[in-house]
């Protein structure tokens, strides 16, 4: 039976205040996105999860249409809770989102009040969990009032099915617009999650600057730009990689000799730091301090060491970023 390392919580500065609210996120998370799908080695998920959490990762990031197929990822990490890491859930930041298609007719995506709650009693019921700790809006939706999907939010946290809620993928003025209204229902907006890594930078004019004056924390999504920000493509695209398994979000095309060419360079200057790609990638996005949490995928418990090794050196030389941007802009 599971029983975590006593040693998890020795190194405070492993964890960032979320924002302006109560709560401290570790500085890496784990995603459930990939690598916890019904097809997928369940002895291998458990690893990972308990692995992480040993290591003080508290954080476990979920979506309603994680997987393949849409919701067994929240079913393998509920059957971990049951089994292993549910005697610790108090210690544990949970969170689920719901926006994307899910189920067929009107009701089963976007952001409507309909589809938010009915898609997180679906969740909680996958996972065995009362609660969780952050329900999200995963996406923006053109269609539907803001208000509208504001106040699902807010209702999941009223009524004890949330603790706290966050956006997904919101650009920076409508972020700005759906913190007001939450403000008003009384329930602040805790986090965003965006996509943040050195391939895609779309949150630094103004995005990140949003979240800082509106006290909202930041949790950066696909950091290591899904795998080709760490040296797994540098000799081929092995089988069992992203890329050479799964191309729904990662193509093998995606892995061109241009973008090799970049992240060669940058290994090396990674090198020159200690670290291995993936570590100066993610410490690269945990350089901002509007940035709470760095949130990652992996597909074995040793690129979860790998990962939390980042937080052994955050700080860089302004020459090391003048050279990263150099390699980027190449
Ligand atoms: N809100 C949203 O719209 C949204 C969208 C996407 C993701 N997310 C969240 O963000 C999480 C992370 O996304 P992501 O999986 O794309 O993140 P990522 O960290 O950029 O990529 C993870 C992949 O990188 C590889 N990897 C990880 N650590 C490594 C290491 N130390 N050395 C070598 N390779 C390493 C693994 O690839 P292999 O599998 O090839 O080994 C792993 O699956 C998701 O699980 C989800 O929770 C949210």
């Amino acid at each position: 039976m599971y029983s975590p390392v006593a040693t998890r919580y020795d190194s405070p500065d492993f964890y960032r205040r979320c924002g302006r609210s109560g709560v401290k996120l570790p500085l890496i998370s784990l995603g459930l996105w990939h690598n916890f799908g019904a097809k997928d080695s369940s002895e291998n998920a458990r690893a990972i999860a308990c692995r992480a959490f040993d290591l003080g990762i508290t954080h476990f990031d979920l979506a309603n249409n994680y997987g393949p197929p849409d919701g067994s990822a929240e079913e393998t990490f509920g059957k971990i809770l049951r089994e292993d890491l549910g005697r610790w859930r108090d210690e544990m930041i949970v969170t689920t989102k719901a926006g994307y298609y899910m189920w067929p007719g009107p009701y089963g995506e976007w952001g409507s009040r309909k589809n938010l709650l009915a898609s997180l009693d679906q969740s909680l019921k996958r996972m065995g969990l009362p609660y969780v700790d952050i329900f999200y809006h995963h996406r923006p939706d053109p269609d539907t009032p803001l208000e509208e999907t504001m106040g699902a939010l807010a209702h999941a946290v009223c009524v004890g099915k949330a603790l706290y809620v966050g956006l997904s993928n919101y650009q920076p003025a409508e972020t700005a617009r759906a913190a007001k209204i939450l403000r008003e229902l009384g329930t602040p907006c805790l986090i965003h999650q965006p996509r943040y890594s050195m391939m895609d930078r779309w949150v630094e004019p103004q995005l990140l600057a949003t979240l800082e004056s509106e006290g909202i924390g930041c949790i950066v999504f696909s950091p290591l730009a899904k795998g080709v920000l760490t040296d797994r493509y540098f000799k081929g695209i092995p089988a069992d990689s992203r890329a050479g398994h799964d191309p729904r979000f990662l193509r093998p095309s995606d892995i061109t000799d241009a973008v090799l060419t970049k992240t060669k360079k940058l290994n090396d200057l990674a090198q020159s730091r200690g670290q291995t790609l993936a570590q100066m990638s993610l410490a690269w996005v945990l350089r901002h301090k509007a940035v709470t949490s760095a949130l990652i995928g992996a597909s074995r418990v040793s690129q979860v060491d790998d990962c939390v090794g980042a937080t052994r050196n955050l700080n860089f030389a302004g020459e090391e970023l003048a050279r990263i941007e150099k390699i980027l802009a190449d």
